[in-house]
């Protein structure tokens, strides 16, 4: 969600006229965009800002200036003392306010002095007063929902993005329409909880997210689609019918089941049983038998005992993930699960950590050794680092590096895997 909130506020200052550039030497503005949802977020944001203060020094002192702006959810949570901890800081916006840049840019124009901040949730969404979208490339991300009311005891969200909010359908397949117009061929929709997305077509029908997708799949020029983050007791059966019926929905989910331990969901307040888990990945491998799953992991949650995490490691060898992201429970400030008592030691954190992520790189690796010999599309993306050498993706969402010339760049093309490992497949292009 931070690299769309990133790719649209430079559409917000391309309209105002500026360019992007990687060169912080070359920049006027520098914008830093802040995620809060484990550890260290705060601590990295300040000694990132460190780093930029003698620039800023310098530019000053050639009567020239540098702006800088820090965007997000640091800024959203920490909002009281964001100001007084970052005294270089020119503008604070929090997640929802950063269409509101050029009005901030134009005050600060006229009062040199001045400061700004803005962490509202303002009433009319900040969606509606965004310029048109451009591509992030041949991939683009598009948020069709945003915010959460699920209130899971360990996450901010519901305090930093505020409470649920579905964009309206029409908006949405204008950005997708926009997006494909501008060389999007992959669109990933993005919603913290996306399907909760709900909203009515233009008929005035009641419409889910299967709907949705149903209508961004006719648009001409977007050949794959996929959408993050799904909550398990949202995913209806619809969406199940939708990944066997649809073929430009890709075979891959990612769907966080956090922890193999019901008492730990429990008080995670994540509202699913292990069984009821289980459930929808039987159907959806019964509907889709190509789909790879992904999840993500908390380890360590309070009271999280050797029996809690032990579930957990059956869990995955039972289900069986193509990717996974996992990680130590962080305590967030706010948070009903940061008072909790019997908090876990770092070092047992660790110790599951490692653990567990052995178990999962073990699976990708196998996952991904299934590939070996197989033909498979590959939607070429970007240059490597190697010369001669681009990457892409699967429909399964794998890495895939390739020996082929650029002029394939934003092209789908066949490829025999010719190698594996845990995180990539190599190949060579079919004629
Ligand atoms: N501690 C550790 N992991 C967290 N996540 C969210 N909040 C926390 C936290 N407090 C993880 C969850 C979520 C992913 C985006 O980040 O696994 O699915
Ligand atoms: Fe956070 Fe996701 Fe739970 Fe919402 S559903 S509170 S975003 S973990």
């Amino acid at each position: 969600m931070n690299v769309y909130d990133s790719s649209r506020m430079a559409d917000v200052m391309k309209a105002l006229g500026f360019e992007q550039t990687s060169d912080p030497q070359e920049a006027d503005v520098i914008i830093f965009n802040t995620c809060h949802i484990r550890e260290k977020a705060s601590e990295k944001i300040f000694s990132e800002l460190g780093r930029f203060k003698p620039l800023k020094k310098q530019r000053q002192a050639q009567g020239r200036d540098l702006i800088l702006i820090v965007a997000g959810c640091v800024v959203q949570a920490e909002s009281a003392e964001f100001m007084d901890r970052a005294k270089f800081v020119d503008i604070a916006l929090g997640p929802q306010t950063y269409h509101r840049l050029p009005e901030m840019l134009r005050r600060l124009e006229h009062q040199r002095q001045q400061r700004l901040m803005d962490v509202d949730f303002p009433a009319i969404a900040k969606f509606d007063s965004l310029p048109s979208a451009n591509a992030q490339g041949v991939s683009s991300f598009l948020a069709i929902q945003e915010g959460c009311d699920r209130f899971c005891s360990y996450c901010v969200v519901p305090y930093t993005r505020g409470a649920e909010y579905s964009r309206p359908m029409r908006e949405i397949l204008t950005e997708a329409q926009q997006l494909a117009d501008s060389g999007t061929k992959d669109l990933m929709l993005l919603g913290q909880n996306v399907n909760a997305w709900h909203g009515e077509d233009d008929d005035g029908n009641p419409s889910d997210l299967s709907r949705l997708i149903e209508k961004v799949a006719r648009i001409d020029g977007i050949e794959r689609i996929r959408y993050v983050t799904s909550y398990p007791s949202d995913f209806t059966d619809d969406m199940i019918k939708m990944h066997r019926d649809i073929p430009k929905v890709m075979p891959y989910l990612h769907l966080p089941v956090q922890s193999g331990s019901d008492r730990i969901l429990k008080k995670m307040n994540r509202r699913y049983t292990v069984t009821q888990y289980e459930d929808i990945v039987l159907k959806l491998r019964e509907a889709c038998p190509e789909i790879a799953l992904s999840s993500d992991f908390i380890v360590g949650f309070p009271d999280e005992n050797d029996c809690d995490f032990e579930q957990t490691m059956d869990l995955v060898k039972r289900v069986g993930f193509a990717q996974s992201y996992s990680f130590k429970f962080s305590p967030r400030p706010g948070t009903p699960a940061a008072a909790m008592k019997a908090q876990i030691p770092e070092e047992v954190k660790t110790k599951r950590l490692e653990a567990l992520q052995s178990v999962l790189i073990e699976q990708h690796a196998q996952y991904n050794a299934l590939f070996l010999g197989k033909e498979i599309s590959v939607l070429l993306e970007s240059k490597a680092k190697k010369e001669g050498v681009l990457l892409g993706h699967s429909p399964q969402m794998q890495n895939v590096t390739v020996k082929a010339d650029e002029s394939l760049l934003g092209q789908i093309v066949r490829v025999r895997i010719t190698k594996t490992a845990a995180t990539t497949l190599d190949g060579i292009l079919q004629e």
